[in-house]
């Protein structure tokens, strides 16, 4: 066993007489979550997705552990007008930027020198951007999204987020770029969602796991080469390329490979949350899960704890309910999942589970964790050493 495994005796011993539902970050897990994604991620530095972590305290630490992480991928414009008043800065918003009064008070942090990046796609955005910030009596900084899907005979692989299919079409967007005097161009991201938020190795699930790692494999080169080409076609036209910005948590040994690249960005690995299990290239550790109490014994071997259903946004599945986590062995049923006021659970192992003890369910999705608790119990060696707030603690909800 090493250091960092954790057995159900271990959380529920620690947690005695903590009020249920709690949530936690066991933070020798969290920091060696940190320590591992610093070297995956080799020569390039690491923008941390705040939205997968949604928790500040937490965000400095990461930033605090190793300088290769610098900076924040905000997933708001008023989560990053927010953080810049908290102390941040360097704050790249990764998705478009439009109601006046938010970017109105963006430009507010720019104009007291703080670093805000908007993302755009369009030339409406740069226009929207451009006249604000003309407004405000600044030059807003600006990155380009590009998109970074592959389309294959009946299968449009990846995401739908950016009209930037290629170079061609961000020249086009470069030439609404340099008529806007109040926006400046400091770089491109391109998040490739197929490779980096999608697993290739689900128990049980050879063949498409076999399917998806083919597809990634295609999908890698041809992608690369769309960055790469759409970047230099930027930089032969003037443009000022400093950002290169690209990948997320499941795809940093592809990302990192592409010279051009100068940062990546990654939130999902820290705590790990239950999607990311069901990787071949990475192992991380599951540093932040939540309790539940039992509080019914409906029959042998079936346990129904109070609340504990928090499913993940995105395409409904299976895949989206909560990963049950300690003790070992335990598992939802197919009927009911994990529900609002109950979840049952079938466990037929050693333990000894009473009325009153926990069920450890992890999310599976990093962030969003965080929307349904108001703070986190930090956890280190064997104790509880603190509490923090989540950013729904501190009263902020973003999305
Ligand atoms: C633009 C962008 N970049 C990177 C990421 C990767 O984040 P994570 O490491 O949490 O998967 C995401 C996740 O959705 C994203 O939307």
């Amino acid at each position: 066993m090493s250091q960092f495994d954790r057995n159900y005796s271990y959380y529920r011993d620690l947690f005695k007489g903590v009020g249920f539902p709690y949530a936690f970050v066991d933070l020798d897990l969290f920091d060696e979550n940190v320590r591992q994604i610093a070297k995956r991620a080799g020569n390039k530095t690491i923008r941390i997705a705040s939205k997968s972590v949604r928790c500040k305290e937490l965000l400095k630490r990461t930033l605090a552990a190793d300088p290769i992480y610098q900076g924040l991928m905000c997933y708001t414009t008023l989560e990053a007008v927010w953080l810049s008043q908290e102390g941040f800065d360097d704050l790249l918003i990764g998705y478009p930027s439009w109601q006046d009064s938010q970017v109105q008070e963006a430009c507010a942090e720019i104009a007291k020198g703080k670093t805000i990046i908007f993302m755009v796609d369009l030339p409406e955005h740069v226009k929207q951007l451009d006249k604000i910030a003309k407004q405000a009596g600044v030059v807003a900084t600006i990155c380009i999204d590009l998109d970074m899907s592959s389309d294959y005979p009946g299968l449009h692989f990846g995401v739908w987020r950016s009209a930037v299919r290629g170079k061609s079409d961000a020249l086009k967007l470069w030439d609404t770029i340099k008529a806007c005097p109040n926006v400046k161009l400091n770089g491109l991201m391109g998040y490739e969602a197929q490779i980096a938020g999608v697993g290739d190795n689900w128990p049980g699930k050879g063949a498409m796991n076999a399917v998806v790692k083919f597809l990634k494999g295609i999908s890698v080169k041809e992608i690369a080469k769309r960055r790469g080409e759409t970047v230099e076609a930027l930089k032969a036209a003037g443009a000022d390329m400093k950002l290169i910005n690209g990948g997320g948590t499941g795809s940093l040994e592809w990302t990192i490979q592409e010279p051009w690249v100068t940062e990546v960005t990654v939130g999902s690995g820290l705590y790990n949350s239950g999607l990311f299990d069901n990787y071949t290239n990475f192992r991380h550790y599951p540093s932040a899960a939540y309790g539940v109490e039992i509080v019914r014994l409906p029959k042998p071997n079936l346990y129904t704890c109070h609340g504990g259903g928090y499913a993940a946004s995105g395409a409904a599945g299976k895949d989206k309910l909560p990963v049950p986590y300690l003790p070992a062995g335990i598992k939802l049923l197919d009927q009911e999942g994990a529900g609002e006021v109950q979840t049952p659970i079938v466990y037929t192992g050693p333990e000894k589970l009473q009325l009153g003890d926990p069920i450890y369910l992890r999310h599976s999705k990093a962030g969003e964790l965080c929307e349904r608790f108001t703070a986190l119990h930090l956890v280190s060696n064997g104790k509880i050493v603190g509490s923090t707030p989540t950013y729904r603690g501190e009263g902020q909800c973003f999305l």
